[in-house]
């Protein structure tokens, strides 16, 4: 069951989420495994996680999805979290996704292995953070591309093209759909008139998980909160 949360401080609300997940998690398992996304939303969320009481040495951090460039570059994801927050975490619990490596197939092969040494098999993150991209996409799992239907319970990190209507244009590693709908909290932050259409069709519209894979939600097994601003929800 999808909990839609319309708040007036999308940032907050998810900051608010992200204590109370992770919290929960070392009070029951010692630690807490996150995944971190990139795209408008992750400064904000990670200026905000500053404030808050956060276990960061119990946190074991993946990310949703990385560009194919070097962590330095302006297009990593791994850079926005390394600027504000990863500092405060344990290095050795940092599960960077290396876009920068010239074989992508065989890191996301390495990089699904690390979840399978971590979290066990099969890996349950406790936290999956993401941002909805204007065609309907959650990770790199983007519309139009017939792989966005696969749940990837084997692969759990695959090599995936940018189609043409994506920017920026560089190759993407991701999760697969196996480790949204199989985590114990998924956050989804939304922001602004402009997504508000493709929220009301990734929540309620017909269920084509080709053409809005961002629907995978609605097939998760554990918490999915939708963090909405009034604009982003006023289709709802
Ligand atoms: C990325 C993200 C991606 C993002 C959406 C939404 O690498 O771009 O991980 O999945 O969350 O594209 O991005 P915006 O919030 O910037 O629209």
């Amino acid at each position: 069951m999808t909990e839609v949360a319309v708040v007036p401080d999308v940032a907050k609300a998810a900051a608010e989420l992200f204590v109370e997940a992770t919290a929960g998690a070392v009070a029951a398992r010692g630690r807490a495994s996150v995944a971190l996304t990139g795209g408008s939303t992750a400064a904000p969320l990670h200026a905000e996680l500053q404030k808050w009481t956060v276990p960061w040495d119990r946190l074991e951090i993946f990310f949703t999805d990385e560009r194919a460039v070097p962590p330095d570059h302006p297009l990593s994801n791994y850079r926005i979290a390394e600027v504000q927050i990863l500092g405060r975490a344990r290095p050795e619990r940092i599960h960077r996704l290396r876009g920068e490596a010239k074989d992508l197939d065989a890191e996301a092969t390495r990089a699904a292995a690390d979840l399978r040494a971590t979290l066990g098999t099969p890996p349950r993150l406790d936290l999956v953070l993401l941002g909805l991209g204007p065609d309907g996409h959650i990770l790199s799992l983007f519309a139009g591309v017939p792989g966005s239907a696969d749940r990837g319970d084997d692969a759990l990190v695959r090599h995936v093209a940018a189609p043409e209507h994506v920017e920026p244009k560089v190759p993407r590693l991701t999760l697969t759909p196996f480790m949204v709908v199989t985590a114990r909290t998924v956050v989804l932050q939304v922001s602004g008139a402009k997504k508000s259409q493709v929220l009301a069709r990734a929540l309620k519209g017909a269920e084509d998980l080709v053409a809005c894979p961002a629907q995978w939600l609605r097939r998760a097994s554990g918490r999915v909160v939708v963090v909405a601003d009034a604009e982003a929800a006023s289709a709802l």
